[in-house]
């Protein structure tokens, strides 16, 4: 029996080492240095190369190396009976909430802003937004959308939430699915944690943001598929949104010669809102994975039909 690591673009020795450390009996192999694909019976992933699931005859279980498993969802060469697992790490929904945070007091601060004089050697006060005059809106109430709504809280913001169930978290006011109306007319600053499904695909669209309160912001760290790209071109433009913060694009790296970069309305990180820590998934991993040799219910199970 084995356990199959796979990624394009993470170096997953950590991973490894510290499923070892908890387990040295585990066998470990790390994509593409398979020793027996027949072995395999359970996979984590993240960004794997297209088609490569459909050659294990005893894979049971791919879990995502992340909260999102758009990328497993996508590939529609992976058996049908092959159970999709994610790795929802306490860490995770923190190190996102602190991003969100960040990203909102810069707002309300104007920091970018005030870097562009810096680089201008402008010495200019600007007037900063009072947070209770604004208040923040969380597409998506699940494990770390909760989590962030309640940190911003905290923080003293008015928040709203909207979740495709009625939720209900103290302090924030939560709107259901077919209250998108109300709940964008009462956010200023809309940030997107949804799960990216043909559901949400393109949701952050211009008819979205000309739905907002003024002054209206945006803050994506979702999945790059979510935004309508040329929409957010011609909302700023238009000053419909006033700033943007992505972490998420629909390429990624993102292109060199992509029309964001340079933007001063735009602020890009490259996808580190949050990232799994290797400590931590090894445990939520090995869980699941001796769960499976068990026979038992997995863990953070995802619905293939639903899309998380
Ligand atoms: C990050 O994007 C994740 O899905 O965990």
């Amino acid at each position: 029996m084995s356990l199959l690591l796979v990624s394009k673009n993470r170096n997953l020795k950590p991973y490894k080492e510290a499923l070892l450390e908890l387990d040295p009996n585990l066998d470990v192999d790390i994509w593409p240095g398979i020793q027996n694909k027949e072995r395999v019976q359970f996979a984590v992933a993240w960004r794997h190369p297209a088609n490569l699931f459909d050659g294990f005859p005893n894979l049971k279980v791919i879990s995502s190396l992340g909260a999102g498993v758009d990328h497993l969802l996508s590939d529609n060469t992976i058996p049908d009976d092959i159970q999709f697992t994610r790795i929802v790490a306490p860490s995770l929904s923190g190190q996102l909430a602190d991003y969100v945070l960040t990203a909102v007091l810069n707002i309300i601060r104007k920091t970018d802003r005030y870097l562009d004089q810096q680089r201008r050697a402008i010495w200019r006060p600007l007037d900063s937004i009072k947070k209770d005059a604004i208040a923040v809106g969380v597409m998506g109430l699940g494990a770390i959308g909760e989590k962030t709504a309640t940190r911003l809280r905290d923080n003293g913001f008015n928040v709203n939430g909207w979740s495709k169930s009625q939720k209900q978290i103290d302090g924030v006011n939560c709107y259901r699915k077919d209250q998108l109306g109300s709940f964008l007319a009462q956010t200023n600053i809309i940030i997107c944690l949804l799960p990216l499904t043909p559901e949400t695909e393109g949701i952050l669209d211009l008819e979205l943001f000309k739905s907002l309160k003024k002054p209206s912001f945006l803050i994506n760290v979702a999945r790059g598929g979510h935004l309508v790209e040329e929409d957010l071109i011609y909302a700023l433009d238009t000053d419909l949104i006033s700033h943007a913060t992505l972490d998420v694009f629909s390429e990624e790296p993102l292109p060199e010669s992509h029309p964001f970069w340079g933007r001063d309305k735009i602020t890009i990180t490259p996808h580190i809102a949050s990232v799994t820590d290797p400590k931590e998934s090894a445990e939520l991993i090995l869980e699941n994975y001796k769960r499976m040799l068990s026979g038992m219910d997995l863990l953070h199970q995802v619905d293939r039909e639903a899309g998380y």
